[in-house]
């Protein structure tokens, strides 16, 4: 499907609640399939990436009811049951190295596929900690298929070098069946989903800055109310930042320090963004966010925040062709494994659009602020990312640009174009 989009110079204004969040969502499933008893999930994600997740689950003898699209019912009696075929995890990593590391440690073999995208990521970064646990992960290259032959499993003391929530996760969920007392330490922190909603329902985890430790547990049911999607509320944040005469309100946001990068750099940049109601619910932080259009200056982005901010890198890359001076984003190489090589596309594809951005090995130089001219044609390289961060420069361009594959948002945002319409 090709989108056009055009700018817009009337601004985008009005209030919009943003779709449930995916990393939220996934976890709630695999958590509640382990759990014994039942669970209820509001406000799940119905983007094909959690609904991968969901079907696996269900192969796995779980059984889910969906109530309506968005509100999940999962009985369990704890207990996963050998699949009779292959375990699709589409295009969603999490899905598959999250999986992963349930899978490990149960008493019968199963296999992980993915689409074409997720078959070329690496693999090696769960297969290596969870092979170290006593793992037997068959694959070619660390890549998927993953063969899993379930095991009984031992705990480990594993210091990873990347900061990486999927990693993490996947070690800790291999830890829930585990002899013994799993340690897991980043360098960084990375989104902490997984602690919170475990500890949620109950399993043995304990929390101490960039270390977390678990014990072998049986998780309790719950009722789990999953909060709005930063990371799909980021396109409407650089939308409204971007396009003059802009004012918005982003309802019922999750807030997790451990993904809030975003208003972080915002603010740095001048932005003029602000939280007006924060609670807690489900274990998160929630709230709603206003933000305007904003003069802005560029900034530097390195180290600790990138974990904070990874998924919003390309939108951030539209911010920075929109602030005056040169942005530079470092420390930020685990780009290129994600479901483009996200650093060489957003160059590839802003550059045809008329941005000042160089390439780094591990991020990049943006030089603002640029006339974007459009009256071109973008590729999304199947990357949902890619194909939303394109749509909100075309809404700053000169002429109207055309996004090849724009379907691609349907892996995460589904709803995006009908929102994005209801405010501009
Ligand atoms: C995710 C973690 C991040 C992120 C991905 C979702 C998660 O990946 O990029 O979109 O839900 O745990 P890494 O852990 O590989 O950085």
């Amino acid at each position: 499907m090709i989108k056009n989009v055009c700018a817009n110079s009337k601004g985008l204004v009005g209030e919009i609640v943003v779709p449930p969040d995916k990393s939220i969502s996934h976890r709630a499933v695999m958590f509640a399939s382990l759990a014994n008893g039942v669970s209820r999930i509001d406000n799940f994600s119905s983007a094909q990436d959690p609904l991968s997740t969901v079907k696996i689950f269900q192969h796995l003898g779980v059984d889910i009811e969906f109530k309506d699209k968005n509100t999940l019912l999962i009985h369990s009696n704890g207990t996963l049951t050998k699949p009779n075929h292959n375990l699709d995890c589409g295009n969603s990593g999490t899905t598959m190295r999250l999986t992963a590391g349930i899978l490990a440690g149960q008493n019968f073999n199963s296999v992980l596929i993915g689409d074409a995208s997720l078959s070329k990521r690496p693999m090696k970064r769960i297969v290596e900690p969870l092979s170290l646990m006593g793992a037997e992960i068959v694959s070619e290259n660390y890549c998927a298929p993953l063969k899993i032959f379930g095991k009984n499993l031992h705990s480990i003391n594993y210091t990873s070098k990347i900061a990486s929530a999927q990693v993490k996760s996947s070690v800790i969920l291999a830890g829930l069946s585990a002899e013994g007392v799993t340690n897991y330490v980043e360098p960084y922190l990375s989104r902490n989903h997984s602690e919170l909603l475990l500890k949620y329902m109950g399993a043995d985890i304990s929390v101490n800055e960039c270390s977390v430790s678990v014990k072998k547990s049986q998780l309790e049911p719950k009722e789990i109310s999953v909060c709005g999607d930063i990371s799909s509320a980021a396109y409407f944040i650089v939308a409204a930042l971007i396009v003059p005469n802009s004012n918005i309100i982003l309802k019922n946001v999750g807030l997790n320090p451990t993904r809030c990068g975003i208003i972080e750099v915002v603010k740095q940049m001048g932005g003029q963004i602000e939280i007006l109601d924060k609670k807690t619910v489900s274990g998160e932080i929630v709230g709603d966010i206003r933000v305007k259009y904003s003069d802005l200056k560029s900034c530097n982005i390195s180290g600790d925040i990138i974990p904070r901010l990874i998924d919003e890198i390309p939108v951030i890359a539209v911010l920075a062709t929109q602030a005056e001076g040169e942005t530079i984003i470092k420390d930020a190489k685990d780009l290129r494994n994600k479901e483009s090589d996200r650093i060489s596309t957003v160059v590839c594809e802003l550059r045809k659009l008329g941005a000042d951005i160089d390439e780094l090995e591990d991020g990049f130089v943006i030089r603002g602020k640029s006339k974007l001219r459009g009256s071109v044609a973008v590729e999304t390289y199947n990357d949902h990312r890619l194909a939303m961060s394109l749509f909100v420069a075309g809404l700053v361009c000169e002429k109207e640009i055309a996004i090849n594959n724009f379907e691609w948002v349907n892996i995460s945002f589904p709803e995006f174009c009908i929102l994005m319409n209801s405010l501009i």
